[in-house]
């Protein structure tokens, strides 16, 4: 099924249900699916458009219009009434990629605590050898690694740079056999990543990478590597393998700092603690999806969207802006909060759509203070906060998207799920191929 969402008036929004190739979906509905049916009536009807309307409080219903005027109908259990086929009526990888989520960190991360500790089963690396770690990725791996240097510089007090994979190949990089070099890759086969192993290799690093594709070619020219475990990602832009690749970083920084002390026992047992739980605390923020598709509806049609962040915010905002560009086409930047007041504030204007990630807890009086300074000049702000923190942020912004509480190293993991969500809704809404966006392939062999 495709929604056409096209306005917004006072307590709903309108749209047309489009092509409803879920009709056995709905059929197992129960009573109010059969009533649909019959009222819509029956095969034909389902694959013209209807118009509908969601409103605004009423999450477990949907009303459609028929020749009597609104009818109100329950949406069935089990969310079937949820857009997740394309207009061709086929199932968007990337959703069913972006609900997998909960599996993939499973997997990713129990099989790697043990007794309140990380075990990397075969790795045996001796960070006492090392006094440096260099990050090298392209893309959203890249942007793992920004969220993975805030989190290995502060747990494992080890001075870490980002690199683009793209650039490491022509900055004649200082790097001897005392740097670590970790490598991340979904596809393993990324062209300039693959270069700048190479050439790190050549100048003496060992080589740890992070990677999803089994035997890849990054894998195998790896001296260790940590797999991610996500199973295949079929959509061209990454959900699942983002996160399996952030939780493996998040469980690297842990390992690290239990092997250079600068944490106790006791941290480690609450830190991989709290990671074992993020699985839970994903599907709940994806049963809660009917409320980011509400957004997505208030602002698909916009043209330019900044996301605004500091720390980890800052790391999340990098992906939740290319996930919102790659699919849905909307220009889209990510930017340092601190940074807007040298440029950027001048781009804001009434109805700028301003994604403000205020999540991370200890600097959320600055990311308000930023929300302040946007909406005084007319943005429209949707806002990132976690639950604890939700009501206070909730009566500044003109809409809100909460994650559970964690530790402040796991915040990006939760709050990209939201992000995906609203990009792909976004998305939808819009039209555009979300599998396969133009111009785009899933892994980059070329330069
Ligand atoms: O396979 P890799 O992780 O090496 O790919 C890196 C990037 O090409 C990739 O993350 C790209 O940015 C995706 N389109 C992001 O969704």
């Amino acid at each position: 099924m495709r929604v056409w969402m096209f306005r917004t008036w006072k307590t709903a929004s309108f749209c047309f249900l489009r092509n409803l190739c879920m009709r056995r979906r709905l059929r197992k509905g129960g009573d109010s699916i059969n009533s649909f049916m019959a009222w819509v009536g029956g095969k034909k009807a389902l694959r013209d458009e209807i118009l509908a309307r969601f409103p605004r409080n009423y999450k477990r219903y949907i009303e459609v219009f028929g020749g009597a005027g609104w009818v109100l109908f329950h949406k069935p259990p089990g969310n079937d009434f949820e857009v997740f086929n394309d207009f061709n009526g086929n199932l968007v990888n990337l959703y069913r990629c972006v609900r997998e989520q909960p599996e993939a960190l499973r997997r990713a991360i129990l099989p790697r605590i043990k007794d309140g500790a990380v075990v990397f089963d075969g790795l045996m690396l001796d960070s006492s050898r090392y006094d440096c770690i260099k990050i090298i990725a392209c893309g959203s791996s890249y942007h793992v690694g920004m969220v993975g240097k805030y989190n290995l510089e502060k747990l494992a007090r080890i001075p870490v740079e980002v690199v683009l994979a793209s650039e490491f190949r022509y900055c004649d990089p200082i790097i001897d056999s005392r740097t670590l070099v970790v490598v991340i890759s979904q596809s393993g086969e990324t062209l300039d990543t693959m270069a700048a192993l190479r050439e790190a290799k050549s100048l003496g690093a060992r080589i740890l990478s992070i990677v999803n594709v089994v035997g890849s070619s990054i894998a195998r020219e790896s001296d260790d590597v940590l797999y991610t475990w996500a199973g295949p990602e079929i959509a061209v832009a990454t959900t699942k393998a983002y996160s399996t690749q952030m939780a493996v970083l998040d469980l690297l920084a842990i390992y690290l700092a239990g092997q250079r002390k600068t944490i106790t026992a006791e941290d480690m047992r609450r830190l991989t603690s709290a990671i074992a739980a993020l699985p839970a605390q994903v599907e709940q923020i994806l049963s809660n999806r009917e409320q980011i598709q509400y957004y997505a509806s208030q602002y698909f049609n916009h043209d330019s969207v900044f996301f605004i962040g500091r720390n980890l915010d800052y790391a999340l905002g990098m992906e939740g802006s290319l996930k919102l560009k790659e699919i849905s086409y909307i220009h889209s930047e990510a930017y340092a909060s601190g940074e807007l007041k040298h440029g950027t504030i001048s781009l804001i204007e009434p109805g700028t759509l301003v994604v403000a990630l205020g999540s991370y807890t200890p600097l959320f009086d600055k990311a308000m203070s930023n929300v302040i300074e946007v909406k005084a000049r007319g943005a429209s702000v949707l806002a990132l906060a976690t639950e604890s923190h939700r009501a206070e942020m909730e009566s500044r912004v003109d809409g809100i998207l909460t994650i559970p509480d964690t530790e402040l190293m796991f915040l990006p993991l939760l709050g990209v799920v939201p992000l995906q969500l609203f990009a792909y809704y976004v998305a939808l809404q819009r039209g555009c191929d979300i599998d396969k966006p133009r111009n785009l392939a899933k892994s980059v062999t070329v330069e």
